[in-house]
């Protein structure tokens, strides 16, 4: 041991004067050093940089939940019961393969799509998500805005935290401004228990250009969200010594709530303190198909069901008069262990043949998910948590941030498949699902191919 020491002190001189032949050394050089050196000057807009900083989805979230009380991050994060749904559903995304196609010449991929009478800009629009103030103090306002700039539709829940006409507003206002055309909206009904009330709303709606109507069906009683039951949550938040301490973590919202108007539902008048109370005392779950169609009756314009996740419900709702389907689990917050939306989307494409309009949504939280939904049969998706982490990591321009992030994976994942448009999607094959692969010959089992594979639609 002491021996190979002696020698390592002797070599060492040798070593440091040997050159080393594959590289030749010099003496840096400022000239050469200057372009490297990139410092800019701090930013005074640190959202803009915190936003910038979000690379996916999944940043977002990370910055939303920092900077969001846990009652309002909870509210938008979890989902029924054990979360089964929500977690199978996310699961589904990620377990599908995506087949490239090399050498196709696709110069630039087209992200646009027609979809309820209107050419949204990409093949996403938002979610209708209730009581959105609470997130962030721009809300719908901060979700219509970014979506009108976008050039996608936004849509405004019943349980929304601005009226009709407010978010009309908005859409226009930013649409004009930034696109030259005013933004395309969508309302979501649910039906109460008193009709003339939901008659006054579809009436408003319709007065203030709300294109398409999607009345949810999933929900006759609320979902059983036990995150929510486990914080407390009231409407509006309850003062308590647990809030003052969360307001020295998150100022920002803390006082963004409190210098802003108060936080209602803006369609609703009601005096419940507690989500579930809210919704089983005014929402209806003795609505039944003949319900769906006095509402094809009131409503003049394009109406989507929300919530099919079967064959059979896609045909009674098509029979009743709907014009499109909305395939959803409502992300997972109603029944716990409902079937994955991108799973039933399959029997439902087969029921509904090729030109109905399907939309669908669930578990979406990047662009290869919405690749996925295109290419197994959806016409058009639609992003509820994605959106609104946005909106809590940093209001309108949060929402800005999640579009683009989502708008930039779809389009890289396009042109590395080869498709140049949603439609050289749709129906190509290109995406594999494992519960899409036929069973060996002779196993008894149905052969899906031919049911799941959406026909080829212009
Ligand atoms: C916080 C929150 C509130 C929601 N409120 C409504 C609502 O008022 N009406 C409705 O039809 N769906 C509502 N949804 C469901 C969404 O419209 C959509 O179906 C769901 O968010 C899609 O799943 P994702 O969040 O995984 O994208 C809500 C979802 C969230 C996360």
């Amino acid at each position: 041991m002491s021996r190979m020491n002696r020698a390592d002190r002797t070599d060492r001189p040798d070593r440091m004067k040997r050159k080393d032949p594959l590289m030749k050394r010099q003496f840096p050089q400022l000239s050469e050093l200057r372009p490297l050196l990139q410092f800019s000057r701090p930013s005074l807009d640190r959202r803009s940089a915190r936003l910038a900083g979000a690379a996916d989805i999944n940043d977002l979230r990370t910055i939303a939940r920092r900077r969001t009380p846990r009652p309002a991050f909870d509210y938008v994060d979890g989902a029924a019961g054990q979360e089964l749904t929500a977690r199978r559903t996310r699961e589904a995304f990620a377990s599908t393969e995506m087949l490239p196609r090399i050498l196709h010449g696709t110069a630039a991929a087209d992200l646009s799509v027609r979809i309820a009478g209107i050419t949204s800009a990409l093949p996403f629009g938002i979610a209708p998500t209730g009581f959105t103030r609470f997130m962030h103090a721009e809300g719908e306002d901060g979700g219509a805005a970014a979506a009108a700039a976008a050039g996608i539709p936004f849509s405004l829940s019943t349980m929304g935290t601005r009226s009709l006409e407010q978010v009309a507003e908005v859409s226009d206002a930013v649409g004009n401004e930034e696109r030259g055309a005013p933004g395309s909206r969508w309302f979501q009904l649910y039906l109460w228990k008193d009709r003339e009330r939901s008659l006054d709303l579809i009436q408003r709606a319709q007065a203030a250009g709300f294109g398409t109507l999607m009345v949810t069906v999933d929900t006759p009683v609320a979902g059983q969200r036990l995150r929510d039951v486990r914080n407390g949550m009231t409407i509006p938040p309850k003062l308590s010594l647990k809030t003052v301490v969360d307001a020295s973590y998150r100022p920002e919202w803390w006082f963004n709530f409190l210098t802003t108007d108060p936080l209602t539902f803006a369609s609703l008048s009601n005096t419940a303190t507690d989500l579930p109370s809210l919704i089983n005392g005014m929402f209806d779950p003795t609505l039944s198909i003949r319900d769906l169609e006095w509402i094809r009756g009131a409503w003049p314009g394009r109406l989507f069901v929300k919530g099919v996740l079967t064959a059979e419900d896609a045909r009674r709702s098509l029979d009743a008069g709907a014009d499109g389907l909305i395939v959803s689990n409502h992300g997972g917050r109603q029944l716990d262990r409902a079937p994955v939306s991108l799973k039933a989307l399959t029997e439902v494409r087969a029921e509904a043949g090729p030109d109905v309009e399907i939309i669908l949504d669930s578990g979406i939280t990047s662009g290869a998910d919405i690749v996925a939904a295109l290419a197994l049969g959806a016409d058009f998706t639609l992003i509820g948590r994605a959106y609104l982490y946005g909106l809590m990591a940093g209001g309108r321009a949060g929402v800005a941030r999640a579009i683009e992030l989502l708008a930039e994976e779809t389009r890289v994942a396009m042109m590395l498949m080869g498709a140049a448009s949603v439609a050289d999607l749709q129906g190509s094959g290109q995406v594999r699902a494992p519960w899409l692969t036929a069973e060996p010959a002779g196993s008894g089992a149905p052969d899906p191919s031919s049911a799941s594979r959406p026909a080829r639609r212009n």
